[in-house]
């Protein structure tokens, strides 16, 4: 066993559950070399924070994360789901940033890492944790938006020249957004840097098409929205650089697609943001 990385005592002090990496020897020989970026996910890795083998290679950033994040909250949201929440990169993001946030996860180990690293960030009172498959999740929560951060089938996504997004597994596009919508129109999808472009636009237009076919009550949003200049702003892609490197797009719907004017401020002098 390797040396044991060091813990604060401001730790959460329960038990870590079976999967919990605490060294790089506990990783799958292939994740190790993912080790070394424990410190780029959470800033605050060294204060404790646990993550499972996979999560090495899935969470988001916490430098994208808190971009995210504060986009969203200048747009007015105050409550957000996070659909697919693993152990809190996003979830604890937002909960720095509006009142409150919904995180879910079908993986019961992966909803417990979370909840303890919320903790170490001090913003757990913000989080409802839910164990549980987004796809049953009903329209109890009066969310303001949706956050859809899915698997991406591994890292073999990198190898990938252009991300099949409705061939996605185990989830297509299509049916996440359907999902979304039902909880939200105001719907943000973090996705693979190559992902396919045109099926992004494809799904928006369609959805614009079925707009017309809702009731007023399913359309109407929380958040004051801006009479659109013409109908193919309600999607912005932004992608999410580190050091200069694209690790990955936001696609925003909805009332998130206004925001154009504050994705170009340098909110997060360690992400650069093009749209
Ligand atoms: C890419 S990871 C999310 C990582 C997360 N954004 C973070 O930063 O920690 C995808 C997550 O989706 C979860 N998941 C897969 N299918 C799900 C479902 N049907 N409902 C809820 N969660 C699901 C997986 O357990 C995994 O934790």
């Amino acid at each position: 066993m390797g040396k044991k990385r060091p813990r604060k005592d401001s730790q959460v002090s329960e038990q870590a559950p079976d999967g919990v990496i605490f060294c790089r020897e506990d990783l799958d020989p292939e994740t190790r070399r993912y080790w070394n970026h424990g410190r780029t996910l959470f800033s605050k890795f060294n204060d404790g924070i646990w993550l499972t083998n996979d999560m090495f290679f899935s969470v988001t950033p916490e430098s994208i994360a808190s971009y995210i994040a504060t986009y969203i909250s200048a747009q007015g949201v105050s409550t957000i789901i996070d659909g697919f929440c693993g152990v809190g990169g996003n979830s604890i993001q937002f909960a720095k940033h509006v009142d409150k946030v919904i995180a879910i996860d079908c993986d019961p180990v992966l909803v417990s890492c979370a909840r303890h690293n919320a903790a170490i960030y001090g913003v757990q009172d913000k989080i409802e944790f839910l164990v549980g498959d987004f796809f049953d999740l009903q329209n109890v929560y009066d969310a303001d938006a949706v956050f859809l951060s899915p698997p991406w089938g591994g890292p073999k996504y990198l190898s990938k020249t252009i991300f099949d997004l409705v061939g996605m597994e185990p989830y297509g596009l299509y049916d996440l957004m359907k999902a979304a919508r039902k909880l939200s129109p105001n719907v943000a999808l973090y996705i693979p840097k190559s992902s396919d472009l045109v099926q992004l636009l494809a799904e928006a237009e369609n959805y614009l098409d079925e707009k017309s076919e809702l009731t007023s009550q399913e359309l109407e949003s929380t958040i004051p929205r801006p009479e659109p200049l013409n109908e193919s702003e309600s999607l912005l892609l932004s992608y999410l650089h580190i050091n200069n490197k694209c690790k990955a797009i936001c696609a925003f719907y909805g009332s998130l697609a206004y925001g154009a004017d504050d994705l170009a401020v340098p909110l997060n002098p360690d992400v650069l943001v093009s749209t």
